[in-house]
């Protein structure tokens, strides 16, 4: 069974639910706490042994570029100033030299076609592939939580979390077959079903382990939802061929693309951070209490109108 050394990081989309965040800025860059969405991603990347960061990117995208790279003049100055600990954590998000390549999608035709503009830096061999929506928050990572279901089954694995019924319409969902310790053998893929045709509630949550034979099939992959190419598509045709396992992943899912996500996301991450902790959550709890009282309906002879 092929080790699995390299991750797409597919980040040319748009952004439009981050508008007017996103006109100059990617949605990757926006922060959680103190560092970018897309720092969270790599780092769970890391953690499970990804050895190669594979970026697709898209204009207006190159400080992401920079963000991996040392800043020579920032680090000089830090270093004049004494300030090591900022010194520390720049070094130690930073990947390996030469563990990282760009790639543009020339224009955002979906996401399907984003991996398949990997193609020839991934090469024949299985990888994983993290969108840098969804934020993790979980030990161990998500990525490394899936490998121990790669490890018994090979074949192709996704992370998968349960939504309410109502909102299957919204995702890609999989029917849940045989089970395990490490998982369940996907019988089913659907593509945002009705919900009286969804074989579950169990969603696609966005982190994959594919095996190459997927560039193939994406190449000749029509459109599908949304006018754009898309990656459930072309698993649902592997899928004919090949196992496919899910995950539920043990932990938090943050959608970061939606605007309720990720102040959730910042939220709870403030929340696991010693350093404010304590200071946040005081904040925090005065906030909902005077939110609270403005929402309580007007009382006679007192109190804010509702
Ligand atoms: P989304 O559809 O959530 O991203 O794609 P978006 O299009 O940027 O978001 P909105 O809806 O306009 O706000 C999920 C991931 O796939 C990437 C995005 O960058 C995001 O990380 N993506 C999507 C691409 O790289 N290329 C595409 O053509 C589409």
């Amino acid at each position: 069974m092929s080790p699995i050394r390299k991750a797409i990081f597919p980040v040319a989309g748009l952004g439009t639910r981050f508008l007017p965040a996103t006109k100059a800025m990617p949605k990757e860059m926006l922060t959680i706490v103190d560092k970018p969405v897309i720092q969270y991603v790599v780092d769970e990347a890391r953690e499970a042994g990804i050895e190669h960061f594979v970026f697709v990117t898209g204009r207006n995208k190159s400080v992401i570029e920079d963000h991996f790279d040392i800043q020579v003049e920032l680090e000089l100055t830090l270093k004049e100033r004494g300030k090591t600990q900022e010194m520390e954590i720049l070094q130690a998000d930073l990947p390996p030299p030469g563990a990282t390549s760009f790639t543009r999608q020339q224009a955002p035709l979906g996401l399907g076609h984003a991996v398949w503009c990997a193609r020839n830096i991934v090469g024949q061999e299985p990888f994983a592939l993290l969108l840098p929506d969804m934020v993790m928050q979980g030990e161990p990572g998500c990525l490394s939580q899936m490998l121990a279901a790669y490890g018994k089954h090979g074949g192709n694995v996704i992370a998968v979390e349960e939504t309410e019924p109502e909102n299957v319409h919204k995702y890609g969902i999989v029917g849940v077959g045989e089970e395990d310790e490490t998982g369940f053998h996907i019988d089913q893929m659907v593509e945002k079903p009705r919900p009286e045709d969804a074989p579950s509630n169990m969603i696609i949550s966005g982190r994959y382990i594919l095996q190459p034979e997927i560039f193939d099939l994406l190449e000749n992959q029509a459109t599908g939802a949304g006018g754009e190419i898309q990656i459930t598509d072309a698993m649902i045709s592997l899928a004919k061929q090949q196992r496919f396992s899910g995950v539920r992943f043990d932990g938090r899912t943050f959608d970061c693309g939606s605007k309720v996500g990720f102040l959730a996301a910042n939220v709870a991450f403030a929340l696991s951070r010693n350093d404010i902790a304590d200071e946040f959550h005081a904040a925090l709890t005065d906030i909902m209490s005077k939110d609270a009282k403005a929402r309580q309906p007007a009382e006679k002879g007192g109190g804010p109108a509702a």
